[in-house]
């Protein structure tokens, strides 16, 4: 999704830029563009190739001044084209790049091009560069705080002027923005990693805060109705993550990160040493005490993750669970139960509508026994909710989701075991078992990526296909569900996932030699059943790919082919069987020439709706 990086100093800033650019790649983007300013004007360069490309066009442009903005694009209103790349630049005078979504634009539009301004590119963000320009009386900090008096929607922005060089303006709602506080420089980002080269020592800017950066101080004002007053926003030491950006041995990042789950989870679990509620914050014993219901609140692959726990939850804990897709969740009438447990999910934290779906719940259902579960301890859902969970996958960079959904899958455990010792369902020996059991996790997850080369081999019969069709049952399903998720969204091989018994109500008709179906096997209750519904797609001609425990009886054949994981684990055996989806999804995408880190339309932070 869209980045911004705005800094203001006093060497060039261009490289800086540039850097923080890069910085944020992973989080997808389609197009880019840099602006600086100083006594000769405004200049820019734009370009709908990589930042490398755009470093090229800066330098061709003469870029090099000490005060710049810069932004990579993940379009919403506009194409990808140059026109519309940011930054926008009203009159030469104004200049400013934005993340969010403006819902009024066309209004203000209409009311601007009445006033004579000319618009050059389909976006919304040319509005607000415009509305800064038509306010702009010789106080840039002024005109934009009156200029987002008027704005409906979401942003954050970064503005910078002719006639005032030497400092830059942000503000922000909704989206968001962290200023790093260097040495004699400020710089400005949606994301703490884009200034991670630069300074650790980070402020958070709150919604609704304009801010005012100078090379040596930040001067922040938060909004009272229509007027703002000045505000401290204290500096905060942030872990650089610097070393995420190296790949290593591996191809793509999202190898690397499949192959970082052992330690991540390892890091996840650690210190864990008994069930306590202290796990999850300050007071979470009080909070977890009266919980009768979970309702979890996710998008995407946390959603699987929030499916998955579902079963713990009410296995483990016996507490009832409801899961909702966020975007649904925050606007559907729904009956609240105050006394639920509303648990958001994200790995990094500032999904647009899974933050809403939480404000939503708490502040308007007045669901108010908050928890997050997320990889980015400083992100706004961390900070909106009372307790939290920090999953330490580190930093994921490829856009498809694989460590932070393992971690998260962990720490869910975690929670069911707490809410079950809370309730009295959790005996001391049944404790000391899962904990053992949770601490083999790392060694497991080991020996199921030693599997790698046997998923290759089939990862390359799917090169030509454009249809696969997943198959789970009970906790498995929502890892047949993220399985079909993982190889749409890298390989473009459309997916359809179901659990096992509903094949005959319907998908069984798509079953021909065409399409391929994979199916995710444990060891469990539910093996016998599977397996009948293997024979249905079987006697269909359909071709099997299933993905067994070593002790599950399933057998290969000429159109039945099986690779069998080491162990089964009880009912972890989720965290294990999600390993080999990645994998084949990872290969199948290497197979078909996407990619893969970076696949098209899609965006690693989901921050506009
Ligand atoms: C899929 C994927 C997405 C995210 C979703 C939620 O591989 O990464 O589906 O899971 O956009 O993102 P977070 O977890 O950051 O809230």
């Amino acid at each position: 999704m869209c980045g911004i990086v705005a800094a203001a100093s006093s060497r060039n800033v261009v490289p800086l830029l540039l850097e923080g650019l890069r910085r944020l790649e992973y989080r997808g983007y389609d197009s880019c563009g840099i602006a600086t300013v100083d006594e000769d004007g405004l200049k820019r360069a734009r370009s709908t190739a990589r930042v490398a490309q755009l470093a090229e066009e800066a330098d061709k442009a003469g870029l090099n001044a000490v005060t710049g903005i810069a932004h990579t694009r993940w379009a919403t209103h506009g194409a990808p084209e140059v026109c519309n790349a940011h930054p926008h630049f009203s009159r030469d005078t104004i200049g400013l790049v934005h993340n969010g979504i403006i819902e009024n634009y066309e209004e203000i539009r209409e009311r601007l091009k009445g006033q004579g301004y000319v618009f050059y590119s389909q976006t919304d963000t040319e509005v607000i560069a415009h509305l800064v320009h038509s306010n702009y009386h010789g106080d840039l900090l002024k005109a934009v705080q009156e200029s987002i008096l008027e704005l409906r929607g979401s942003y954050a922005i970064a503005v910078i002027c002719r006639d005032e060089p030497h400092h830059i303006v942000l503000a922000r709602q909704g989206s968001p923005l962290v200023l790093g506080v260097g040495d004699g420089e400020m710089l400005a980002a949606s994301d703490a990693m884009a200034v991670a080269g630069v300074t650790d020592r980070i402020v958070y800017l709150n919604e609704g805060d304009v801010c005012d950066i100078t090379p040596d101080h930040y001067d922040v004002y938060e909004r009272s109705g229509r007027v703002f007053v000045p505000a401290e926003r204290a500096v905060r030491i942030v872990q650089a993550y610097s070393g995420a950006i190296d790949l290593g041995p591996y191809r793509h990042y999202m190898q690397k990160e499949i192959f970082e789950q052992p330690r991540a989870i390892g890091d996840t679990l650690e210190g864990v040493v008994g069930i306590t509620p202290r796990l999850f914050g300050e007071g979470a014993e009080e909070i977890f005490k009266g919980v009768s219901r979970v309702l979890f609140l996710a998008c995407g692959t946390s959603y699987y993750a929030a499916s998955t726990a579902k079963y713990w939850i009410e296995a483990i804990a016996g507490i009832h669970c409801d899961v909702e897709i966020a975007s649904e969740y925050r606007y559907r009438i729904s009956v609240p139960d105050p006394d639920s447990l509303v648990v958001t999910i994200s790995q990094s934290g500032e999904t647009a509508d899974t933050l809403a779906a939480l404000k939503h719940a708490r502040d308007e259902l007045g669901m108010t026994r908050t928890l997050t579960i997320c990889n980015v301890a400083t992100s706004a859902m961390v900070r909106e909710s009372k307790l939290a969970y920090i999953t330490r996958a580190g930093v994921e960079i490829g856009v498809a989701s694989t460590k932070a959904f393992t971690t998260q899958l962990a720490s869910l455990y975690l929670l069911a075991l707490t809410l079950a010792k809370t309730q009295g369902r959790l005996s001391a020996e049944k404790e000391a078992e899962e904990l053992k059991n949770l601490r083999h996790l790392p060694a497991a997850l080991t020996a199921v990526l030693a599997l790698e080369p046997q998923v290759i081999a089939w990862a390359e019969r799917f090169t030509l296909k454009s249809h696969a069709l997943f198959l789970g049952r009970g906790v498995h399903f929502p890892i047949a569900q993220e399985g079909a998720l993982k190889l749409k969204e890298i390989s473009y091989i459309h997916a359809e996932s179901y659990p096992a018994g509903e094949l005959k109500h319907g998908p069984l008709a798509l079953v021909d030699e065409s399409m391929p179906v994979i199916a995710v096997a444990p060891n469990d209750r539910l093996v016998e059943k599977l397996k009948s519904n293997l024979q249905e797609v079987r006697a269909r001609g359909g071709e099997l790919y299933v993905f067994a425990d070593a002790d599950t009886n399933i057998t290969t054949d000429d159109r039945t082919h099986v690779i069998r994981l080491p162990e089964h684990v009880g009912m972890l055996s989720p965290i294990l069987h999600v390993i080999p989806l990645q994998l084949l999804s990872y290969h199948a995408a290497i197979c078909r020439g996407t990619d893969v880190d970076k696949p098209r339309n899609l965006a690693k932070s989901v921050t506009v709706e």
